[in-house]
């Protein structure tokens, strides 16, 4: 038998640890796979990343420690998403209430928003996956609004699925931007007496939402264990499951993904009728 000492001893432990702990975590994302039903997987997955600052503080760490650490999350789940077969996933990245947080922060948010879109980008699109983003992305900074653009353009043909990145998103908005955009509609194509008598419907709605196009979601995460919906996707997620776990968003990986995922499957949706709507 191999035997080291001192500092390659030391070497040899740690990578011994990290090869069991790597099988650990193997062995529990199998046990959790094993569990679910591939055929009842929700179509849109949607997640309010919450708890980097809570997470920075507890190792002492500058709040924008647990923003890094919460891009890797983001990669992790994105990756995992794909690989199951979700159509969709939106993730809330920054919302319109984001901009009362320090401007250093708010500084920082935008950069590492721009490095993850330039480094990202070619494995996205080498996935098949369709970026887009939601929200007021005209008020956004020059640059970031360049490189959602160019990721946009990119990885507009790809079939596979459709990532949505919420970035001064606000969900109250979204409903007035929606409003305004059905009644500029009719004012340029109806005439004076079709626009007195008009009445809005909820497909009208629906088909002027940011998320036009997309089905709802049916599966919504909170994570760091808050119980609120904070402005997101109002209307869409008004028949979604809701599971929060007080898992803090670097610490989301994919078993807690897949942990979800099983919430999500032990739940009876039935629509507000008295039993699940037969599956087509
Ligand atoms: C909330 O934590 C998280 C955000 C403000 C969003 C930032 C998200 C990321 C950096 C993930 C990256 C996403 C993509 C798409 C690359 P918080 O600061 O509110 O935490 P706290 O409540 O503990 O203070």
């Amino acid at each position: 038998m191999l035997t080291l000492s001192g500092k390659e001893g030391d070497r040899g432990l740690a990578i011994v640890k990290a090869i069991e702990l790597l099988k650990t975590k193997q062995r529990e994302e199998a046990r959790l796979l094993e569990q679910l039903d591939t055929s009842r997987f929700p179509q849109h997955i949607a997640i309010i990343m919450d708890g980097n600052g809570r997470w920075a503080q507890r190792r002492r760490l500058p709040r924008i420690a647990g923003h890094r650490a919460g891009v890797a999350s983001a990669r992790q789940v994105i990756e995992s998403c794909a690989r199951l077969g979700i159509r969709a996933l939106t993730l809330y990245a920054f919302s319109l209430e984001n901009w009362r947080r320090p401007k250093t922060e708010i500084e920082f948010l935008m950069r590492l928003l721009r490095e993850y879109l330039r480094k990202e980008l070619p494995i996205i699109h080498k996935n098949n996956i369709r970026l887009s983003v939601i929200g007021r992305a005209e008020e956004l900074p020059a640059g970031v609004r360049e490189d959602i653009e160019r990721g946009m353009a990119l990885t507009s043909s790809n079939s596979g699925m459709r990532l949505v990145v919420a970035l001064n998103y606000g969900a109250r908005t979204e409903l007035v931007d929606a409003f305004n955009a059905v009644l500029e509609e009719t004012r340029a194509h109806a005439t004076n007496g079709e626009l007195a008598r008009l009445r809005v419907t909820e497909q009208m709605i629906s088909d002027h939402l940011y998320t036009a196009g997309l089905p709802d979601p049916d599966l919504l995460i909170r994570t760091s264990g808050e119980q609120r919906v904070s402005n997101f996707l109002l209307w869409q997620i008004a028949y979604a499951e809701i599971h929060v776990t007080s898992v803090l968003w670097p610490d989301f990986n994919r078993a807690r993904l897949l942990e979800a995922l099983l919430d999500f499957q032990s739940r009876e949706r039935r629509y507000g009728g008295i039993q699940p709507p037969p599956s087509n």
